[in-house]
């Protein structure tokens, strides 16, 4: 999902002050300096800036993490915060907490649960500030620092909380200012970000210093009417260093309510069904005024008896720089997957590659083991925050692909196990819960997976064909609310494009966004096709190959705009079209009405265009071509969506827009136009994401653009342009290979906006291990990153030269493309 704000509001906020600490950047900046000189092994995450995206609406998560990491651990600040921390410095904070989401753009804000707060109460424990609004603080301002596995940040009284994690569990370290008092903290039961609490305990067992705690709270995105379960353990006493000295409960309501009650151990809320919400939870205090105070947490989906097991077993009485090195080393053995030439490298280009590709391996939240529901004792694996994956099918799994396949396949199996217990595949798993967005992109994610990996697939737990009968069931069997799962196939299928204004007997939904999901179900049912043919299911090659052409049943040839003829448009059951204005909904849009699932987006486009959505047939983008009018018309038509403001670079729909050129034998052109792109609109801020990441969505986006390449989704097809680094290697250590890609020729000039006249910049020739590739537009995976060796990608300054593929273009259908799957 990808929401776009009032572009007026996003300028306001951006860039009011740069909140981390200037030695964050500094200490990147020197890294990557030292990086010219070093003998050993880098230190990968010394170049990842974890602050990129944390202002500018980018909504990306900066907190202590592992990979894919359950528990991601930062502030919570007041305002528009949905991963809790921001940077704006007239925000205030509320407390530090355990369990975030990154890149999700939910407006109300995700997780948060069972957050704590160092207080400072010289009048005892009765005086407390405990309610929210009571005890929220400024912080101090430019010294919030943070990097792979670790957080801080100093409040304006000086009181600084640092925090570190493991998968399931974090410690917590609260250092505090020579005559701060007595240490008290509150910590809350029923609080979360989007104040969605229903119902819940906490219990205070003082003896041993442990705090158990969890209930029920409802979903940041989709259906509100579901819940999910959590549950949280506090260890207070540091094994035994620290020793508390008071503890109660507090409660808080808007009508005055804001008591204490000393020794008080234990709450059972249920939920307020007049709809009310609560502020409640624990409030204690330490013996003496030691300098630090170490908290350990551990969360689980399951119970307290288990939250309180994970953190014995994932940190037990380790410190805090034992828990930070260990979350160091893993991050480095996913950040090392790609390695650069780091000395030859433009500085910024190192960081923002590592920055990307540790967003890349943030999320999903892995939370195996950690089921309820429906998945209660799966034995699955099992990811939560899949959000949406409408976002991610179109380059966060393709890169993921190139590098992590047993990652990939764990993530894989949690779609299928979806469907295994939900009946469908998850579109946009969220806190657990269900919720869908445009149709069912996991189609294309787990067809993805199977047209790269097919024959390690038994050896790395999937079963093809159940992978089939998962992506099969959403293209074939209409679920009973497509809010939830699945999509409207019913409808689609018989009229070869989801009707607008139509009854829908067997099926619920809301109905909107008819042209667009028309366009989406199409390139599903090309992932489908393309799982059929690799199964040998001629039939239902021929039915899904057919059924992936229905974007063109939507497709008005009439409709002019700018002088352009032929857009995307909703159409009624009769045929007749619905007309609504191509610009309507694109970033210079100034219509006034909504675009993304409010009643008055009437365009039939979800958050987007019909410029930008008129773009999209990955796998047809030949008959496109000719549907625009043929080869010059396009590129003219590319070139006046870039110009005229219609491509909407955070909207995931526009990623490929930029390469479209190749389908049109002009990749040079693509190469330009990439540069501008990312030079417009990505830098190392924390305003440096042009919106919402998107679960790493635009991070992973970045990292193809910054390689020179371009996936096309569901097939082994890798679109070639011109990489921002010299020299780059792959490592799939799974396929036991590694793939060094050399630039020859590379200039750091040509890494701006605009590439300089004379200046080597564009694809002259490519050759593999030796033999040049029969195009210089794109290669497979199967020829290069599953053989390694030797790319070579030779540059020169002649853009018109290199204006052409000189060989077969970008497979299509319709021009007898993906004919065969390897
Ligand atoms: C790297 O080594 C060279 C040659 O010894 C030296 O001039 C340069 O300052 C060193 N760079 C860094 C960042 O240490
Ligand atoms: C931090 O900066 C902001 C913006 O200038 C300001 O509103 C706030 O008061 C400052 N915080 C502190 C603690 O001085
Ligand atoms: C407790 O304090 C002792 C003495 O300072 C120290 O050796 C020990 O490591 C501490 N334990 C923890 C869990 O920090
Ligand atoms: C909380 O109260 C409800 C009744 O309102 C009861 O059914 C439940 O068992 C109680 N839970 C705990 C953990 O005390
Ligand atoms: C997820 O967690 C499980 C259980 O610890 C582990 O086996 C698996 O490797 C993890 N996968 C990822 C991608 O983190
Ligand atoms: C499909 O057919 C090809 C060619 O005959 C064969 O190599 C392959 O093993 C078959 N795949 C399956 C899943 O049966
Ligand atoms: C298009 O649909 C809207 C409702 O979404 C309706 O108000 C409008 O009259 C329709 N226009 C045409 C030309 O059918
Ligand atoms: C916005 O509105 C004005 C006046 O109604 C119109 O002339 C203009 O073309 C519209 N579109 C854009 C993108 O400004
Ligand atoms: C576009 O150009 C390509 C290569 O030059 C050519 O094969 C194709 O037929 C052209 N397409 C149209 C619609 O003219
Ligand atoms: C690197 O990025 C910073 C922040 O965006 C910018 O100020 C600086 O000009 C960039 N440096 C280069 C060489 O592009
Ligand atoms: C590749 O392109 C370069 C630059 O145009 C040229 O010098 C070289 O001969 C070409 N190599 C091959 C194998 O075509
Ligand atoms: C790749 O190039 C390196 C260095 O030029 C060379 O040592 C290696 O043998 C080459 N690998 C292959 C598979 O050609």
């Amino acid at each position: 999902m990808a929401l776009s704000l009032a572009t007026a509001a996003v300028l306001l906020l951006s860039g009011v002050s740069a909140q981390p600490a200037p030695s964050v950047q500094k200490g990147i900046t020197a890294a990557i300096k030292a990086a010219a000189n070093a003998t050993g092994p880098l230190d990968y995450t010394e170049f990842v800036n974890v602050f990129v995206g944390t202002d500018n609406y980018g909504d990306v998560c900066p907190g202590a993490s592992i990979p894919f990491g359950m528990v991601k651990v930062n502030t919570d600040l007041t305002g528009y915060a949905p991963a809790g921390y921001v940077t704006d410095p007239t925000q205030f904070i509320r407390g530090l907490s355990p369990m975030h989401d990154s890149g999700t753009g939910s407006s109300l804000g995700t997780y948060g649960n069972f957050e704590i707060m160092p207080l400072s109460c010289p009048g005892g424990f009765n005086t407390c500030t405990t309610r929210l609004a009571a005890r929220e603080r400024l912080r101090k301002n430019n010294t919030d620092v943070a990097s792979p596995g670790y957080f801080a940040q100093t409040m304006d009284n000086n009181f600084l909380m640092e925090a570190t994690a493991t998968r399931r569990a974090a410690l917590e370290r609260f250092t505090f200012p020579s005559k701060a008092g007595k240490r008290y903290f509150v910590l809350d039961l029923a609080n979360d970000l989007p104040q969605s609490f229903a119902g819940g305990t906490m219990d205070i067992d003082a003896t041993n210093g442990r705090i158990t705690l969890g209930g029920l709270w409802g979903s940041s995105f989709g259906p509100g009417r579901f819940n999910y379960q959590a549950f949280a353990c506090y260890d207070l006493l540091n094994g035994g260093n620290q020793t508390l000295s008071e503890w109660g409960t507090w409660s808080g309501n808007p009508y005055g309510l804001d008591a204490k009650a000393l020794g008080m151990t234990h709450l059972n809320l249920s939920r307020s069904l007049i709809g009310d919400t609560y502020e409640s939870g624990a409030l204690f205090s330490f013996e003496g005024e030691p300098e630090s105070i170490i908290i350990r947490v551990g969360i689980s989906f399951v119970s307290t008896d288990q939250a309180c097991s994970n953190a014995e077993s994932e940190i037990g009485t380790s410190t805090f720089e034992d828990i930070h090195a260990q979350a160091k080393a893993l991050w480095n053995e996913k950040l090392s997957k790609i390695e650069i030439d780091v000395p030859n490298t433009p500085e910024n280009i190192t960081e923002l590659l590592y920055t990307s590709l540790y967003r890349s391996s943030l999320t999903p939240n892995n939370a195996t083991d950690e089921t309820q529901g429906l998945f209660a004792n799966t034995s699955s694996f099992y990811f939560d925050s899949l959000y949406c994956s409408w976002d991610t099918f179109r380059t966060f799994y393709p890169l993921m692909s190139l590098h992590s396949p047993v990652e990939f396949s764990q993530i894989v199996d949690s779609y299928i196990d979806g469907w295994r217990k939900n009946g469908w595949m998850p579109e946009c798993r969220a806190n657990n819960l269900p919720g869908a967005q445009g149709g069912s992109s996991g189609d294309v994610i787990v067809s993805h997976f199977a047209t790269h990996y097919h024959n390690e697939a038994a050896e790395l737990g999937i079963n093809l064909q159940e992978l089939y009968q998962a992506a099969w069931t959403d293209g074939q069997v209409n679920p009973p609310e497509w809010d939830v799962e699945g999509r409207q196939s019913n409808l689609y299928n018989q009229y070869g494009y989801v009707p607008f204004d139509v009854i829908d007997p067997t099926s619920t939904g809301r109905q909107t966004r008819e042209g667009s999901r028309t366009i989406e179900y199409a390139f599903e049912d090309f992932a489908i096709r393309q799982i059929a043919l690799l199964l040998n299911n001629t039939a239902d090659e021929a039915l899904f190959a057919n059924r992936s052409l229905n974007y063109r049943n939507v497709w008005d040839p009439t409709v002019e705009s700018d002088g352009f003829k032929g857009f995307a448009q909703k159409r009624y059951p009769n045929g007749k079209f619905n007309y609504t204005n191509p610009t309507h909904c694109s970033p210079v849009d100034n219509v006034t009405t909504e675009c993304s699932l409010q009643p008055d987006n009437t365009n039939g486009f979800y958050e987007s265009s019909s410029w930008e959505y008129s773009w999209f047939a990955p796998h047809d983008t030949a008959h496109l071509i000719e549907l625009m009018g043929g080869n010059a018309t396009f590129v003219k038509r590319l070139n006046h969506f870039f110009s005229a403001g219609y491509f909407n670079v955070g909207n995931e729909p526009s990623f490929q827009t930029p390469i479209g050129y190749h389908y049109a034998n002009e990749p040079a052109s693509s190469v330009a136009r990439v540069r501008q792109v990312v030079f417009e609109n990505f830098d190392i801020t924390p305003a440096g994401l042009p919106g919402n990441d998107d679960q790493a969505a635009m991070a992973s986006l970045l990292t193809f653009h910054l390689l020179g390449l371009y996936p096309v989704p569901s097939t082994t097809q890798y679109l070639i342009l011109s990489p921002f680094t010299p020299k780059y290697t792959i490592h799939n250590s799974y396929l036991n290979v590694s793939t060094t890609v050399n630039v020859v020729g590379f200039d750091p000039k040509s890494v701006q906006k605009t590439i300089p006249a004379n200046t080597k910049a564009f694809v002259a020739n490519v050759t593999v291990n030796g033999v040049p590739t029969a195009s210089r537009c794109h290669f497979d995976f199967y020829d290069v990153f599953r053989v390694g060796g030797n790319v070579t990608i030779e540059l020169t300054a002649d853009k018109n030269a290199a204006n052409s593929c000189l060989g077969a273009l970008p497979e299509s259908l319709s021009t007898g493309g993906f004919a065969t799957v390897r």
